[in-house]
């Protein structure tokens, strides 16, 4: 018998369960280092389309790739355990048929080896969101402020503040859970409304800008951890990390230009060094 214990993921029954329970620890997660350190801590890690913006600098999301998502989602994978691993599927590559959906689905899911998908989900997505789960491919919806519409909107605004966008967003949220969706993110809408939504749909809602009244939250990781000098307002800050790593680059350069380096050769080690 193997001695080996075997940590067991998060399942998309577990995550189910979870509604009007525990709140669902969520974040974002696109390279392996960061993937290990928020593993632990983590019910979700979402491989976001937000990787765009984020990592390749681009303005928006709508130039993320489904390779670019896969080789990210790779990575994640590689680094965590017991998270449930969820991969955006980026713009043009789910919203002309449910067919299509599918074949970007299960390529993401086979090459990856993540668990569930999720796609930025307009009242036409429920359609897609049925053919993807009755063939076996779990999906998140996305309501609310749908980055992927920025384009169509203007940017990205809150979403919610007038009655027919209420009506709107209630009825994607609603549809994408008659739907089958396991878990619906809901984006940048009034806390009256993500309760409405919450009362209202059997899968846990998970909030973004979008108050407590949500079955759990999520953030991009990069903008609790202070690495860049915007973030949207609802944002806390848990640390400020780019002053540290600014403090830490001058400190190596000013090592590098006094020469104040190790230079015996014992140190030329790949042992590894903690702390
Ligand atoms: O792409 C992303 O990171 C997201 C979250 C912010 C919900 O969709």
């Amino acid at each position: 018998m193997s001695s080996q214990i075997k940590i067991k993921r998060v399942g998309v029954p577990d995550i189910r369960a979870r509604k009007g329970g525990e709140p669902l620890v969520c974040l974002t997660a696109y390279d392996a280092p960061m993937a290990r350190l928020l593993d632990p801590h983590c019910d979700v890690l979402l491989v976001g389309d937000s990787v765009g913006m984020v990592v390749h600098g681009l303005d928006s999301t709508i130039g993320v790739t489904l390779d670019m998502m896969i080789l990210h989602g790779k990575a994640v994978m590689r680094a965590s355990k017991q998270a449930l691993v969820v991969i955006d599927l980026p713009f043009g590559t789910y919203e002309k048929s449910p067919e299509q959906a599918f074949e970007s689905a299960s390529r993401v899911l086979a090459e990856t080896g993540a668990q569930a998908v999720k796609i930025e989900s307009g009242v036409y997505a429920a359609e897609t969101i049925r053919f993807l789960t009755e063939r076996g491919i779990p999906v998140m919806g996305h309501v609310g402020l749908r980055p992927q519409a920025a384009l169509n909107e203007g940017g990205f605004k809150a979403k919610g503040r007038d009655e027919a966008e209420r009506a709107r967003v209630n009825n994607e949220a609603r549809e994408a859970d008659a739907a089958g969706a396991f878990a619906i993110v809901i984006e940048g809408v009034a806390e009256s409304l993500a309760r409405e939504i919450t009362a209202a749909v059997k899968t846990p809602t998970i909030g973004i800008g979008a108050s407590a009244a949500c079955d759990g939250q999520i953030l991009v990781t990069q903008d609790m951890l202070g690495l860049f000098d915007w973030t949207p307002k609802f944002v806390r800050r848990y640390a400020q990390l780019s002053g540290a790593i600014e403090e830490a680059v001058e400190a190596y350069a000013a090592d590098v230009k006094t020469r104040a380096f190790p230079s015996d050769a014992e140190t030329y080690s790949f042992k590894p060094k903690n702390g």
